[in-house]
């Protein structure tokens, strides 16, 4: 007869099973633990386990949109009291494109629709779309829903982003977190800007600063530890009195008065923000280096926002980096706002090596500001 307390006999048998098994095998148990270590490392399934946990952003795919149109310094001296000579001293700018017809959603859903090509991708596959701009097509709906209407991505949501220049940055890291998450497997983030429908072409502080482009990539999982390793993003927004908006937003609502100030175009106070640029945007990228171990001589390319060539040199030279490895083309374009840093990466895709290590830098107004290290996963 079995005891009320006695345990049932499989559960018994089991026990006396396990010890026995303990007794017998503790010098095979010690061996074990002490290889454990290995067997954990170099295991295949230990080892694809591991993996899987680390599956990173990487970009697979860029493309960019520019207008046709090109506004030279020649141009604009017939409009404004300046000079070829003054802008290119003071900026390093010769030309910049104006989109005369079309809204950002048209020259995102151009961009977008070179990157889907290119990377043979379904819009029905696509599943978010970022969109860093500060000129979107409307205050609502956002520039991003306007552009997956337009070109069928039907299974994709996605939202628009306001960092000013900063905005592809911070489109980036957002965009690489769905991707690391494992939410979602193809994520298109975009930078444009159609400055022009914002700029005062009376004002000659500004006018000859900015133009009018952008351009998308693709994120998409890596296992192989390419593509987004680090990003330092910051703001500040005791910086807004110094480049901003000042109309069309809630604190100004449009009015007559609003029109008849100008108070829709940008204003900037391009010393003060001069100062805090060139500090900000050389510190970030200094500290990412730092925090990731890496020389100038580690890094293949700095992908700078393109405001201003003495802001540029001033970060490389921060850096430590030599001028080669600098992506320029300020001259051609100027300052296209969220746009400068995709636009970068389409120029130079073809010289891009996979495993190359990459630094982005911007500075905008807000003042928002950050620094992105990654790897390129790709050669074209
Ligand atoms: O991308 C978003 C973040 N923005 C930036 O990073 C922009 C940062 N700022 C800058 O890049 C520069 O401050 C500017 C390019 C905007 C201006 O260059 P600057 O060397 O700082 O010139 P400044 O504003 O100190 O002006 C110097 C002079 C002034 O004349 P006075 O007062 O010395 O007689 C200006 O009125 O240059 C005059 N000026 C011009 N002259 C000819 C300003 N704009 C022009 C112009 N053509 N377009």
């Amino acid at each position: 007869m079995q005891h009320a307390n006695q345990p049932p006999p499989s559960a018994l048998n089991t026990f006396c099973l396990s010890a026995s098994l303990l007794r017998n095998t503790e010098l095979r148990n010690a061996q074990l633990v002490l290889f454990l270590p290995f067997i954990l490392a170099f295991h295949p399934l230990s080892a694809f386990k591991y993996r899987m946990a680390k599956i990173t952003a990487a970009i697979t795919g860029v493309h960019g949109y520019l207008p046709e149109t090109v506004l030279s310094n020649e141009d604009l001296s017939k409009m404004v009291d300046t000079t070829d000579e003054w802008i290119l001293t003071r900026t390093g700018i010769s030309e910049r494109r104006i989109m005369k017809n079309g809204a950002t959603s048209d020259m995102a859903a151009a961009a977008i629709q070179g990157l889907l090509e290119k990377t043979n991708t379904n819009p029905l596959d696509v599943d978010l779309v970022l969109i860093g701009t500060i000129t979107p097509d409307y205050p609502f709906p956002s520039t991003a829903n306007v552009v997956c209407d337009k070109l069928g991505m039907k299974n994709a949501w996605g939202y628009d982003i306001n960092a000013a220049c900063s905005g592809f940055l911070y489109a980036l890291q957002t965009g690489a977190k769905f991707i690391e998450s494992g939410a979602h497997k193809k994520v298109i983030v975009v930078g444009v800007d159609k400055m022009s429908s914002i700029i005062d072409y009376q004002d000659r502080t500004t006018c000859v600063i900015f133009g009018d482009g952008g351009g998308a990539v693709m994120l998409e999982p890596n296992a192989e530890g390419f593509g987004i390793q680090d990003a330092i993003l910051r703001s500040d927004g005791a910086g807004r009195k110094f480049l901003f908006q000042p109309a069309g937003g809630s604190a100004m609502p449009a009015c007559v008065e609003s029109v008849a100030n100008r108070d829709h175009y940008v204003k900037q106070e391009g010393k003060s923000v001069f100062k805090f640029a060139v500090t900000n945007m050389a510190e970030v990228s200094a500290e990412i280096m730092e925090r990731n171990h890496l020389t100038g001589n580690d890094v293949a390319w700095l992908v700078p926002h393109q405001a201003n060539l003495r802001i540029i040199d001033a970060t490389a030279e921060r850096m430590g980096l030599e001028k080669e490895k600098v992506m320029i083309n300020i001259q051609k374009y100027g300052n296209t706002t969220a746009g400068t840093l995709p636009l970068c990466l389409w120029d130079w895709e073809k010289k891009l090596k996979k495993g190359d290590k990459v630094i982005l830098s911007a500075f905008g107004g807000g003042f928002t500001w950050g620094a992105i290290y990654l790897k390129w996963a790709y050669n074209a």
